[in-house]
Order: C-alpha cells, then structure tokens, then sequence
C-alpha cells in the first residue's frame, strides 16, 4: 500500500481542496504517511496570495534532492494555487518535481499520480482554469462533526493588489441540489455545523441558471438540512453584502450571527487604486444595517497596511475606522506586491520598515479594541460547540461562540462535539474563559 503527505498552505478553500484530493488518493488505496521522508508521494497545495506563503514553499523545495535522493521512487507535487501560477517553471527550478497541477485540474491528481509512477515522466496540469468545478466530494473529511463545502470557486472582481482571480479563475458556482445533497448527507452522519466557502459567497448562483442567490441557498439549506445546528460562511464582498443576506441571518435560526466584511482600507482615495468597488460611507451604511438587524452578530474583517500611495492620513483614516467600527477580530496584512497583479504598475513607495510600523501600530489599536469587546461580554450566557480538549490542560476544552469567539472551559466530561450553555468568567483579546451552566 503506498503512502501519501499532503501539507496544505493558504485559505480554507486549499483546506477543503486538500481534503478532496487525499480522499480520493484513500479511495485508490493510499494510507497516510506520518512524514514526508517516509511517503511514496508527496504533494504541497500552495498559495500565492503574498510573497511570504511562497516564500515558505520555496523552503520546503530545498528538501526535494534529498528526498529523492534517499527515495528514488518518491512522486513530488506541487498544487494549487502556485501550480497554477508558475506553471512549468517549478521542472526548471527543481528538476526533482513531478507533478505541477493547477486549482482546476486537482480531479486529476490521482490519474496523473499513477501515470507519472508508470513512466516516470514529469506531468503539468493547469489548462482548467476556469473549468467547472469538477472536485467529486470521496466522502473523506478531517473531522466528523464540522464540514467546510465549497458552494463557488474563482473571483469576478479584480481588486489591484490580488492574484486570486488568476490563479482561482472566473466566478463558478455550484448547483444548488449539489450543495443540499452534501449537507444532507453531513446532516445524516450527524455533522452539527457547516462552513460554505467561497471566494465571494454573496455573488453565489451567479450564470448558474436557477433563481436562488445566497440567501435564497442559506433558506434552502436551513429547511432540507434542520438538523445541521450551525451554518457558517465566508467571504462577503461590502459591494454585495446587504439587507436580503442580513435579513437571512435574523429570520434562519442555524445561520450563524457572524459576518467576516473586509474592508481593506478606511481611506476612498487607496479604496480606489486598489478598486474594491466601494466606499467607506458605503460600509459603514452596510454595517449599521447589519448591526440593526443582527444586534447580537459579530463583525470581523481584513486589511491591508501599506498599500502603494497609503500616505500617513490615509493609514490614520483606517486607525480611525478601525476605532469606530469596533470589529471584533481582524487580520492585518502588509502589502506584498504580486506578479501579474494590476498594482505592479504602481510604485511599491511605503519602505518596508514603515508598512511594519503601520502593522504593528494598527494590530495594538485592534488587540486594545477586542479586549474591551470581550471584556463587556463577562458576565454574559453564550452557547458554545465545543471543538475539544486545549492543546495547553487535560481537563480544559475549547470550542467557539455562535459569533465564532473562541470559549475555553473545565469540564470533567469529554465535551468534543457537545453544545453547552457558558457563563463568560474571563476575557483576553482572543479568548474567553467561561464555566459549564
Ligand atoms: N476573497 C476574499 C479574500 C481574499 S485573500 C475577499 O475578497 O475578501 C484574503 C486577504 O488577503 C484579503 O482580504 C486581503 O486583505 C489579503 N491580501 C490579498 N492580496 C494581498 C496582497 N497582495 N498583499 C497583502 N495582503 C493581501
Ligand atoms: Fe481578491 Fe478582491 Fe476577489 Fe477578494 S474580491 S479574491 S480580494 S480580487
Ligand atoms: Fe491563497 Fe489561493 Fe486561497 S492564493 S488565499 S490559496 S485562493
């Protein structure tokens, strides 16, 4: 029986593509390997989205010769999301490469896999770019309570700095009867909560032919799939977000009261050079209807420090959006540049050690803003599904929040996959600690 090691790198979409990959690769016969010295094959699925995911599988790469060297029969792969950007040039690079497959040949792996064991001769597969989505579901999921399903793959909007539209493809959506027959099949096997990716899920049902857009799928899952207790989503575009998808996180008990909105930037002059399509004034009308709506829900987002032209008033403009809107969680990236990207053209001009300060400076007024939000929840009963035990105690278990705060609690009882009612005791700017009701 061969073996196989898949490390994944980027999004939860690669998760979730990784998965349908090995599953397939089960399917074939293949057990998992416990290292990559000891597998028969060995695949990387890889993210372009700033230099330094690339940077961290250029390391890995350094390992190739001698890998192969101690196990000549080894198959290398290389997929993903950097397969399909660099195509070819990854034989010139590390000649001990087999195997180059792009995001939308993945349904090929295990055939090409096979080919390439027979002959030995290397194989590139990246000519599907923008193909429907072709990625059969083997059944094989990393855990057995919690499910990531893909509902739409690619990107339709071209925001400056990204290279996800090149290397994900054009906005693909999957048939609605698809997706429910998924989570009804979860539903059986008693999964309690789903999580539906995309790049874009509110431009879900785009060209697909049918009448139901997100929210009308989220009303659709929510009535074939009652027992599913937990519907989570992400990402929402600002441009598309509004009151029919927050008027669907009220009315649908499972939805969960979390919207994950990047932002970006809090200045209109960098949000158009990196063309996000909307406005500051924009989003914040967005979200005070969410907030009128979903008065207990939750606002986390993304942005990007540094960004070609960010002058010191436009990042102080994002500081003080940051301070107003209060998110409860943020993930702060500088700007990398990327190859192919629109914003190449423009001058990379914020210096390096300045765009760390802007980082650093931005996470601390984030850090402080968490903390008193979490802060104010003491005192307060969430319900909580909980994931297991803390890495850290035996006898401490960590789960989240409907709103997808992270609870940590003591429990003699193996809570793993158990829904309780927590009393908030305690808060730090990532956690809450909390005691069994
Ligand atoms: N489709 C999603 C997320 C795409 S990538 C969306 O539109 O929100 C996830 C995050 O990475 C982005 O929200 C952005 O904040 C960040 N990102 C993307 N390209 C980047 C770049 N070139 N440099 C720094 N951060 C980037
Ligand atoms: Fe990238 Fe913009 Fe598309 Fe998100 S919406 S994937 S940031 S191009
Ligand atoms: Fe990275 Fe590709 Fe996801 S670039 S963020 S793995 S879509």
């Amino acid at each position: 029986m061969k073996s196989v090691y898949l490390q994944t790198f980027g999004c939860q979409m690669n998760e979730r593509d990784s998965e349908i990959v090995l599953g397939q690769l089960f399917r074939r016969g293949y057990r998992p390997a416990d290292s990559p010295e000891s597998a028969d094959l060995l695949l990387y699925n890889t993210c372009s989205v700033r230099d330094h995911a690339e940077q961290r599988v250029f390391g890995r790469m350094g390992h190739f010769k001698h890998l192969k060297a101690a196990r000549p029969g080894m198959v290398i792969g290389i997929l993903g999301c950097m397969a399909q950007e660099h195509g070819p040039d990854f034989f010139r690079r590390n000649p001990e490469i087999d195997l180059v497959c792009g995001t939308g040949n993945l349904a090929q792996v295990p055939d090409l896999v096979e080919a390439i064991a027979e002959d030995r001769a290397p194989r590139l597969a990246t000519d599907r770019l923008d193909a429907p989505y072709a990625l059969e579901d083997a059944g094989w999921r990393r855990e057995t309570w919690r499910a990531d399903i893909t509902i739409m793959v690619g990107c339709d909007h071209r925001c400056t700095y990204c290279i996800v539209p090149y290397t994900r493809g054009v906005e693909r959506s999957r048939a609605s009867a698809d997706i429910v027959a998924e989570v009804k099949d979860l539903e059986r096997r008693g999964y309690q909560e789903v999580m539906l990716l995309g790049q874009n899920v509110n431009s879900y049902g785009k060209g697909l032919g049918e009448d139901t857009d997100f929210a009308g799928l989220l009303a659709l899952l929510q009535r074939e799939a009652p027992g599913i207790g937990r519907i989570r989503f992400t990402t929402s575009h600002p441009k598309d977000a509004h009151t029919r998808l927050f008027t669907a996180m009220r009315d649908l008990p499972a939805v969960c009261e979390h919207l994950h909105l990047p932002v970006q930037s809090g200045s209109d002059h960098i949000l158009r050079r990196m063309k996000r399509e909307h406005t500051i004034g924009w989003y914040l009308e967005q979200i005070e209807e969410y907030r009128r709506l979903v008065p207990d829900g939750s606002l986390t987002t993304d942005a990007i420090v540094g960004f070609p032209g960010e002058t010191e008033e436009d990042f102080e403009e994002t500081v003080r959006l940051f301070e107003r809107v209060r998110f409860d969680a943020a993930y702060l990236f500088q700007y990398s540049p990327r190859p192919g990207t629109p914003a190449l053209k423009l001058a990379d001009d914020v210096p390096v050690p300045e765009k760390a300060r802007r980082l650093q400076r931005l996470l601390a007024v984030q850090r402080a803003i968490a903390l008193d939000r979490n802060r104010s929840l003491i005192g307060t009963e969430v319900e909580v599904l909980f994931e297991g035990r803390s890495r850290r105690a035996e006898d401490r278990y960590v789960g989240r929040t409907r709103q997808f705060k992270r609870v940590i609690a003591a429990s003699t009882e193996d809570l793993s996959a158990r829904t309780r009612r927590v009393r908030v005791t305690g808060a730090a700017d990532e956690t809450l600690l909390g005691e069994l009701i």
